[in-house]
């Protein structure tokens, strides 16, 4: 079964059938909210909200353990993360959808495997390749069948949040190789590795990154909010023919 992760701006999924939620508990605690499950396009998927029904869960206080385990724990194999992030490479300016296909971990502190206390193993998962090579595919081939415009492959940074990045650390992770940042990209990914979730990423670019194009003064909220009301209606066409299939 399909699940998708909604993010910032993302947080409902229109045109879901027979939508019942389920309330899910985990050994990690409660997840960000109840599960919706439902029909999209005449295949059933569940639907989390990553930040929560009212978006009132910030990156760094997000139970991505509670999270992954709840979706697991329903009978879900894969999951596609519907992303919020800036652009850094200058081929995503805003309004793009990118699909990543490697990763750059810049988070501190956050609870990010199943493999710890006493009664586990130590256990060293491969994460050579963050996301699942098949389901990319798929979100990709989705999208060009629906005509949308789709970028194959960058790096995502995960910064720490809430805040946004300063210029000289956005100029930092463009010296690293990102492409794109994020702040909830890990420990979600590795997370959905150890739990053996195909995991892949929708990446909706919301602006420019700091320092960069428009954002050069700075990032306007407004306009961040203008461009994912104006882009959401293309993910969820993508995600229904990817829910086709
Ligand atoms: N930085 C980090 N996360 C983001 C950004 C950004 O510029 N835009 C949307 N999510």
């Amino acid at each position: 079964m399909l699940a998708i992760i909604g993010g910032s701006g993302f947080a409902r999924l229109a045109g879901l059938g027979n939508a019942r939620r389920e309330v899910v508990r985990t050994p990690y605690g409660d997840p960000s909210c109840a599960l919706t499950h439902g029909e999209f396009d005449g295949r059933p998927i569940v639907f989390l909200a990553r930040h929560g029904y009212g978006h009132t869960i910030a990156p760094h206080e997000i139970n991505y353990r509670a999270n992954v385990w709840a979706l697991r724990q329903v009978g879900v194999t894969q999951v596609v993360a519907v992303a919020t992030v800036g652009g850094i490479r200058p081929d995503c300016v805003a309004g793009c959808l990118v699909v990543p296909d490697q990763l750059v971990d810049y988070t501190w502190g956050r609870r990010h495997t199943f493999f710890e206390g006493a009664d586990q193993p130590v256990t060293h998962i491969d994460i050579t390749w963050p996301y699942d090579a098949a389901l990319r595919v798929q979100l990709l081939e989705a999208a060009r069948r629906c005509g949308e415009p789709i970028i194959d492959g960058a790096v995502y940074g995960c910064t720490q949040g809430p805040r946004l990045e300063t210029a000289a650390e956005i100029a930092r992770l463009a010296r690293d190789g990102c492409d794109l940042v994020g702040m909830t990209g890990m420990p979600e990914a590795g997370l959905a590795r150890e739990a053996h979730l195909a995991y892949a990423s929708l990446c909706v670019v919301a602006n420019r990154a700091a320092g960069l194009g428009e954002s050069r003064c700075g990032i306007s909220m407004p306009d961040i909010l203008a461009v994912l009301e104006a882009t959401m209606g293309r993910v969820r066409t993508v995600l229904a023919e990817v829910a086709r299939r």
